[in-house]
C-alpha cells in the first residue's frame, strides 16, 4: 500500500529503532533515486549529493562516527552540500545559504517517500562531518550535512508533541489567527 502525501506528513515521526533482518527491496531505492531527482533546487543548481549506504558493513562503519543514528537502519543517506558547485550554479546566494534550503527540502522529499512506503526513517545532525567525508570517499567539497536512517520500524515511535498552531503560523500578518 502506498501512503498519499497527506497522509505521508500525518503518520511520519522520527524512528530509532529498526527490525535489523529486514533489508528494503529495490522500489524503495527507486524511489528515493526519484525523490531526489525530482527534488526543486534554487537556480536548478542540483548541487546536492546523495550517498545511500546500504551495505551492511558500510552501515556499521557509519554508525561508528554519528551518535546521533540510532538503531539498526537497513540504509543510511546521506545528503552533502557542495560549495563550490552551488557558487559557480547558482551564484553566491545559493553557495552562502540556498544549498541548505535545497538539502531540507531533499530531505522531506526523502522522508515523505519513505513513509509513503511504508519505510520508517529519522534525521540526524550528529556525526563526525571529517570522518564520514572520508569514509565514504567524498570530494573535499563534497560536504555531509545530515544523515536520514531508513528502514522498518520494530516499536512504535514516541507521539509527537506539536505546538499549538497558532504560535507557529498567522494568517495575513503576523498573530492573526484565523482564516
Ligand atoms: C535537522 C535535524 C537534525 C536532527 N538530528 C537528530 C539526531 O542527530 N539524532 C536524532 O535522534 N534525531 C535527530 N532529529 C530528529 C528530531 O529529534 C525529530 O525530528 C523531532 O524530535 C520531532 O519528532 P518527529 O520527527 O517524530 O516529528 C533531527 C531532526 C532534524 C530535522
Amino acid at each position: 500500500m502506498v501512503l498519499d502525501v497527506a497522509e505521508s506528513i500525518r503518520t511520519r515521526r522520527s524512528t530509532r529503532s529498526y527490525d535489523s533482518t529486514k533489508r528494503l527491496p529495490r522500489e524503495v531505492f527507486e524511489a528515493l533515486e526519484q525523490a531526489v531527482l525530482n527534488s526543486p533546487s534554487g537556480s536548478n543548481a542540483q548541487e546536492s549529493h546523495f550517498v545511500i549506504v546500504q551495505e551492511p558493513d558500510q552501515i556499521r562503519r557509519v554508525k561508528r562516527f554519528a551518535q546521533g543514528v540510532s538503531g539498526n537502519p537497513a540504509a543510511v543517506a546521506v545528503l552533502c552540500s557542495n560549495r563550490v558547485e552551488a557558487l559557480s550554479k547558482g551564484g553566491a546566494d545559493t553557495a552562502e545559504t540556498l544549498r541548505f534550503v535545497n538539502l531540507g527540502i531533499a530531505a522531506a522529499y526523502i522522508l515523505l517517500t519513505a513513509q509513503s512506503l511504508g519505510v520508517s526513517s529519522c534525521p540526524a545532525r550528529s556525526f563526525h562531518a571529517k570522518a564520514i567525508q572520508q569514509l565514504l570517499g567524498l570530494p573535499e567539497e563534497v560536504v555531509p550535512e545530515l544523515m536520514i536512517t531508513l528502514g522498518y520500524a520494530d516499536q512504535p515511535p514516541r507521539p509527537k508533541t506539536s505546538k499549538p498552531s497558532r504560535e507557529v503560523l498567522s494568517y495575513d500578518r503576523y498573530g492573526k489567527e484565523s482564516i
